[in-house]
């Protein structure tokens, strides 16, 4: 046997394990990723989510990330590529009531989940009371990081709500409504604009807490 049939051989299993690796998505074709040579054939995958309340069915290579699925696949270019890294927070989503960075997974992991982006909170008729606030409290200045914020706070509230404990939580028993909780929570959400207290202050406003926290 020669190393040539060896390599050929392995190249086959190779193959066989990347096709045995996605069949919980149903691989419906081969095809070329976009951007990637013939030489590289790539199964694609078939996924179905629902998103801002539609049912949603891509075909994807599996290698495509939530972030890229929506902006690429779908036009949803609400939500941003920053870092591409989980570095910046400009891509959060919701996903089944969770803030995710969708940077950082792949569509293919969303099987039949619910997906909520920027667009889907509220539209220019008819604002999300976040969104209302961020315009009230100029939570923003270039605004590229503002969708990841609005869906992070969105999120955040609800997470309070719900008793969730974050890093600066004193008691885990009782959840309290605070400016450090706050930001402590959208931390991962960075503002090159420096936009941080006009933030804040949107936040507090659409939970009800007022915009300026009681000192006394
Ligand atoms: Fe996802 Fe920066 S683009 S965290
Ligand atoms: Fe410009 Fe936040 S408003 S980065």
């Amino acid at each position: 046997m020669t190393s040539e049939n060896i390599s050929r051989r392995g190249l086959l299993h190779g193959s066989a394990a990347l096709v045995a690796a996605v069949p919980a998505f149903g691989v419906v074709q081969a095809g070329v990723a976009p951007g990637h040579k013939a030489s590289e054939r790539t199964s694609m995958a078939s996924v179905g989510m629902t998103i801002n309340g539609q049912d949603v069915h891509l075909q994807l290579d599996p290698r495509t990330t939530l972030l890229d699925a929506l902006r690429e696949h779908l036009h949803l270019t609400g939500t941003k590529k920053g870092c591409d890294h989980g570095q910046c927070g400009a891509c959060t989503v919701i996903v089944e009531g969770r803030r995710i960075n969708s940077c950082l997974t792949l569509a293919v992991m969303h099987e039949g989940e619910e997906v909520t982006t920027i667009e889907g909170l509220g539209t220019p008729d008819k604002l999300h009371p976040m969104q209302k606030a961020f315009i009230v409290h100029d939570g923003y200045q270039c605004g590229y990081c503002t969708p990841g914020q609005i869906c992070s706070a969105v999120a955040v509230l609800d997470e309070i709500e719900a008793g969730i404990p974050s890093h600066v939580t004193d008691d885990l028993d009782h959840v309290a409504f605070s400016d450090v909780e706050l930001r402590e929570r959208m931390s991962g959400n960075i503002c090159r604009c420096a936009a941080y207290p006009n933030i804040i202050a949107a936040i507090r406003d659409a939970s009800g807490h007022g915009a300026a926290e009681d000192k006394a």
